[in-house]
């Protein structure tokens, strides 16, 4: 966050402090003492801010703009759509680029993920998954199964439906009570295992659940391949194979929340082929359009769909926006960059770059774990590294957002400092980035957690 006399501000910050509402943002931190950053364009893995300075993006502007900033051609794909037919609704009536890109989405997509419903965004599709595994319950004579089974410190989005899965009490707590039904579980936080479990047995936590909540009451399990909030937490072997057995043992829909985990972030379409599972629905977003146009879908497999397919019964569902011609042409285009650079096996390829360089900080003492897969890696951050000891809310606080995040940003890196769980970096890179770019990244990182680590040597940490 830069630092400007209120007098010397531009025009744009003087509108942004008055009329923009941020996101997720502590709106009071801005004000009279604090510019809010404004990323005015984009190039490649680098965006600009108002004043030109420039910045290595290492988040995917939010784990989003997959193929990189800037790419003509693919906004070109939405205006083009534009000219011939600018929006139709998916309400009743079909369109060519919804059903083209229905089809290419079912051809890339794990086993029988044949049918595809499309939303405008990451929380459309969580809602919409959730209500599909209700009516799907409904209409195959399961009437009460109506929960759902999340992780804890999951995100799985911010409407009052999808937030019941969400498991971050602190995003949960201002909106209570919500619509009764999620239940939450251990996460797959292998540098901190829940009391209880052990990497073979993590899974269990799942029927302990469905057993405790009644198995009958139980509709779906929504979990993210690598898990985002607390830092990337990537499954144990046979993790998710296991769940497919509970979940199939107890008549329990899988979703596979991949709104961030598939277009290539694990270095495969979907993240499920990267563990080798077969979800029952997928529901994704963002890089689905690498954020050139919002988009989101739920993926269905046949037997998800054939209650629906038959006689008077419908999803009784629907988004305005879902599936926008410019939207789904623009995803089509994207897709058409993924082959044609041939990313997914560029991000394979490079991955093992990424988690060097990232490892290498380890000398760092407050470095307690490196972890992730594909372009999608956290660093945990502890204050110490022989027992795990964590740092206290306030001390996180501190850390976070009274020096990383100011201080990464400073220095021209966009990344994720995170205090949802224990505090954690996150880097989630474009997928066209490499070793030059990995390189920036450490460049920063190594003097930034060092000073860190000073601080936090000598008690200076001060929010
Ligand atoms: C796993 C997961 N599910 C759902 C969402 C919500 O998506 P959106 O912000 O597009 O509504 C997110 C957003 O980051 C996410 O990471």
């Amino acid at each position: 966050m830069a630092t400007t006399a209120a007098a010397t501000r531009t025009r744009l910050q003087e509108l942004a402090q008055r009329h923009l509402w941020l996101h997720f943002a502590r709106m009071g931190a801005y004000g009279e003492q604090h510019d809010i950053p404004i990323i005015a364009r984009g190039e490649g893995c680098y965006v600009w801010d108002e004043h030109g300075k420039r910045y290595l993006d290492a988040l995917s502007a939010l784990f989003c703009v997959n193929i990189g900033h800037g790419r003509t051609e693919v906004a070109q794909a939405g205006a083009d759509q534009a000219r011939e037919l600018g929006f139709f609704t998916n309400w009743s009536y079909a369109h060519p680029p919804a059903i083209e890109l229905a089809a290419r989405i079912a051809s890339l997509a794990p086993g029988d993920l044949n049918r595809v419903f499309f939303t405008s965004g990451g929380s459309e599709a969580v809602e919409s998954a959730l209500k599909l595994a209700r009516q799907y319950h409904k209409l195959t004579g399961s009437p009460n199964k109506t929960k759902v089974i999340a992780r804890e410190v999951a995100y799985h989005g911010a409407t009052l439906g999808a937030l019941t899965a969400t498991g971050i009490p602190p995003m949960r707590q201002p909106f209570e009570p919500f619509t009764p039904g999620g239940c939450h579980v251990p996460n797959t936080n292998l540098y901190r295992l829940a009391p209880g479990y052990g990497v073979e047995n993590l899974a269990e936590s799942i029927v302990h659940r469905i057993e405790f909540e009644g198995p009958d009451t139980v509709a779906a399990v929504i979990l993210e391949p690598v898990q985002n909030a607390g830092g990337c937490f990537t499954p144990p072997d046979g993790y998710f194979q296991r769940v497919r057995e509970i979940c199939d043992a107890y008549n329990v829909l899988l979703i596979s929340d991949e709104v961030i985990c598939s277009w290539g972030r694990l270095g495969y379409y979907f993240g499920a082929e990267r563990y080798g599972y077969q979800p029952d629905l997928i529901t994704t977003a963002k890089g689905i359009t690498s954020a050139y146009a919002p988009m989101g879908a739920v993926i269905a497999t046949d037997r998800v769909f054939a209650p629906f397919a038959e006689g008077k019964t419908s999803f009784l569902h629907g988004i305005t926006f879902g599936g926008h011609p410019m939207a789904a042409a623009v995803a089509m285009a994207n897709l058409d960059v993924f082959e044609s650079e041939g990313l997914l096996e560029h991000v394979r390829e490079n991955e093992g770059h990424l988690r060097a360089m990232l490892e290498s900080l380890r000398d760092i003492e407050i470095v307690g774990d490196v972890r992730g897969a594909g372009y999608f890696h956290a660093i945990e951050l502890v204050k110490d590294r022989e027992t795990k000891e964590r740092f206290s809310r306030e001390e996180a606080e501190a850390l976070v957002r009274g020096y990383l995040s100011g201080e990464m940003f400073g220095r021209g890196l966009i990344c994720r400092a995170d205090d949802r769980g224990d505090p954690v970096v996150q880097f989630s890179p474009p997928l066209i980035a490499g070793p030059e770019q990995f390189e920036e990244i450490e460049s920063v990182m190594r003097p930034v957690l060092e000073e860190a680590a000073r601080r936090v040597r000598h008690g200076e940490l001060a929010a």
